[in-house]
């Protein structure tokens, strides 16, 4: 079986996760669905990212230690995960002893062989972001990433030394030109970082203490990203008794990030791997934001939107439909509680649901709920629609196998209308009152048929809807809802349809719920 690893970023525990968080497990949970589906064994890591000054302030703040103040975070991203139905394979912590051991071996090993040295670092620190600027790198006086206020500082410090590495990176961008995704934000890192030339990292602190100490010299701790980009590997048991994982899924497939990390993720990760001599993931997919009509979320705004109450009131499917559908391959999404309901009311409930509640009750009404077998004649709509629908599904698995789920779900719903637009062309029930029963037959056939095949296509983010719409379609168990079995068209064999047709999404009241998800934002 083909294996593919893919991760997401490791979370910090500095607050509630909002729906922009939660994004990238989402998509990463739709991924590793349809991997399955095609028949990878696919292995998905998630985590937290729990060391670093921030983390250690939050928790003060909130009168814990910062142990005490990660596990409870860790609790709660748990229960959010578990609530969202995410099938991670492994929920990695920085601060386990699986984590922290490898890292300090790691830094002694790339000390030893040079890579890591002991100098001094005089910079502008942002706090936030817990990263130092040079003072041309800084915008306005600020922080160049997030705009807020920067620090002078000075402190011995350990360097790698990036610049060894820096042309074999620029040979490698120039071997591999998928590995950054998408395109436009690989030729963001390439100018503005790796041809200009790379500064030397500074990777220790001294100012504080809430992190995975230098074993040679422990007044200093681990820079906060050294230590989170490796857990894509100790997580795997890189340098651990136990290695199988590591020597079964490494390299990953596909880290999956926010364009914020891309650097860290694009440049910096890479080269810390050429030093370890272990292979370089094979791509990695930065998305953009998810944005409020007011620009970023933020506390201070009271504009951010939790995934809990929306998950609660609209259902989880809903829920995964709107975030992956609105975030586009390489652009920011926005959340709107207008946006939200027309999708739901427009796209959920019109579209998909009233197509299935319609075939159901017109394969009741005229056949008794029963589709015999394949009709003999098709004409030629039936077979325009079935072309169609072929296109479709390879379409689908392009978008899907590129990343650019948004436009996979369009795709899809391009065949729910379709399908809708065929009710409408073959006039069922025109049909039926002039008696050409094998051509209704044929017509209930095909709406039957391609229900089973947008159920399919929809099964790795919409779990429930899929599992409803074959359930109603009375679709056997078994090999008739894999992935693979769209590849047949022919194959509906004595089906009984539902007499109860059940609505999948019900009509939303506009006005009213958009102050429903209004009063949501905190
Ligand atoms: N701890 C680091 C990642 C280390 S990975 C080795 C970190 N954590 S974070 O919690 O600040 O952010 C995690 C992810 O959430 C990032 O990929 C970031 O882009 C993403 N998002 C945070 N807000 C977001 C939106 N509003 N929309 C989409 N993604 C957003 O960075």
């Amino acid at each position: 079986m083909p294996k593919f690893y893919l991760t997401t970023p490791i979370y910090y525990p500095s607050g509630k996760f909002h729906i922009g968080t939660a994004y990238t497990t989402t998509l990463a949970d739709a991924i590793k669905k349809y991997k399955q589906a095609r028949g990878y064994d696919v292995y998905l890591l998630t985590g937290m990212d729990e060391h670093g000054q921030k983390i250690q302030q939050v928790a003060e703040n909130a009168g814990k230690t910062p142990q005490e103040h990660v596990d409870q975070m860790a609790e709660e991203a748990k229960k959010l995960w578990k609530l969202m139905e995410i099938d991670y394979d492994d929920f990695i912590r920085t601060t386990e002893p699986r984590h922290e051991k490898v890292v300090e071996e790691i830094f002694d090993r790339l000390m030893e062989q040079g890579d890591i040295y002991l100098s001094e670092y005089e910079g502008w620190y942002c706090m936030p972001c817990e990263t130092y600027f040079t003072e041309t790198q800084l915008v306005d006086g600020k922080c160049p990433e997030c705009g807020r206020e920067v620090k002078k500082m000075k402190e011995e410090s350990y360097f790698f030394n990036m610049k060894k590495y820096a042309n074999r990176l620029i040979d490698f961008y120039n071997q591999n030109p998928n590995f950054i995704l998408p395109e436009s934000r690989k030729n963001e890192l390439f100018n503005n970082f790796l041809k200009p030339g790379l500064e030397d990292l500074c990777v220790s602190r001294t100012s504080f203490d809430w992190g995975v100490k230098v074993r040679k010299d422990p007044k200093h701790v681990v820079y906060v990203w050294l230590d989170a980009l490796t857990n894509y590997i100790t997580a795997l048991g890189y340098l651990s008794e136990d290695d199988s994982l590591m020597q079964k899924y490494w390299p990953a497939d596909i880290h999956l990030v926010g364009k914020d990390i891309i650097r860290f993720h694009g440049i910096y990760w890479p080269i810390f791997l050429m030093a370890l001599n272990l292979p370089l993931p094979k791509q990695i997919y930065a998305h953009g934001w998810i944005m409020m009509k007011d620009g970023k979320m933020s506390k201070s705004k009271g504009n951010v939107i939790y995934p809990e109450p929306l998950i609660e009131r609209y259902g989880l499917d809903a829920f995964k439909y709107f975030i992956l559908k609105e975030m586009s391959y390489s652009q920011d999404g926005t959340f709107t509680p207008e946006g939200f309901i027309e999708r739901y009311n427009f796209d959920l409930c019109n579209d998909l649901g009233n197509l299935l509640n319609r075939t159901i009750g017109m394969v009741n009404k005229y056949f008794g709920g029963e589709i015999k077998s394949y009709p003999q004649n098709v004409s030629s709509l039936d077979k325009e629609l079935e072309n169609f629908s072929n296109g479709i599904i390879h379409s689908v698995e392009d978008y899907f196998d590129t990343y650019h789920i948004s436009q996979a779900i369009a795709e899809t719903w391009n065949l729910v209308s379709r399908t809708n637009k065929y009710i409408d062309e073959t006039m069922p029930w025109v049909l039926f009152k002039e008696e050409k029963t094998e051509e209704l037959q044929s017509v209930m056939y095909h709406l039957v048929e391609n229900l089973r095949r947008i159920a399919i296509l929809i099964s790795p983010y919409m779990v429930h809807t899929s599992q409803k719409i074959l359930d109603q379609l009375s679709i056997p168990q078994g090999s008739l809802r894999t992935w693979d079995s769209m590849g047949k068209y022919d194959e509906l064999k004595d089906i009984k349809v539902t007499e109860k047709p059940e609505v999948l999404f019900a009509r939303l009241e506009q006005e009213t719920e958009i102050e429903v998800i209004k009063n949501m934002m905190k």
